[in-house]
């Protein structure tokens, strides 16, 4: 009767197997990530927005519409040869789309849109600040904290920039995708 194990493996001491064994885990785990990162997903819907939120220029996204689109304040999307030509440079344009929460997109010159849009839920306390036109600021209403166009702070208390969402302009629509851009562009 044959014995299960092999004659060399029978001749290991305990701890070379107990090596072996850690070898075959490790270098198992570390072909499977390393297949995961050749092949990132499976091309279902929910992994191409995960694709095309992350890396919006990916050639596969080039027809995904990842995210929600932006609307107005009638809850019309917007529509961008119409909409953006009718905007000013540094004056913010407050969005809905993302659940419970207004983004307001930077607009940038030309006019052209900027690759994300602010939450302008207050890094301090999580009040909801609002822009003040004259004052080209977002100023909180709760303690006082100010940010610029860009959400920067320029007043304190607050002392971390208003935070992101990632805005990609595709097919003549604007989406916003409720995560920050990898790296912070401003
Ligand atoms: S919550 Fe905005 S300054 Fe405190």
């Amino acid at each position: 009767m044959p014995h299960p194990t092999g004659p060399q493996e029978q001749r290991q001491p305990p701890a070379s197997r107990r090596r072996s064994f850690l070898k075959y885990l490790v270098g198992g785990s570390m072909g499977a990530i390393a297949l995961g990162l050749l092949r990132p997903n499976d091309g279902s819907a929910q992994d191409l927005e995960q694709l095309c939120s992350t890396f919006p220029h990916n050639s596969r996204c080039q027809d995904y519409l990842p995210g929600v689109p932006a609307l107005d304040v009638d809850g019309t999307p917007l529509a961008v040869d119409t909409w953006l030509p009718s905007t000013t440079p540094g004056e913010p344009v407050a969005v809905t789309g993302i659940p419970n929460q207004i983004t307001y997109l930077v607009i940038l010159d030309g006019p052209s849109l900027a690759p994300y849009g602010l939450n302008p839920r207050c890094p301090h306390l999580g009040c909801t600040v609002d822009w003040n036109t004259d004052q080209q600021r977002f100023i909180c209403p709760c303690h006082g904290s100010q940010f610029d166009g860009v959400g920067q702070v320029v007043r304190g208390p607050a002392n971390q920039p208003l935070p992101l969402v990632t805005v990609i302009e595709r097919q003549n629509q604007v989406r916003l995708v409720a995560q920050a851009p990898i790296l912070d562009p401003r």
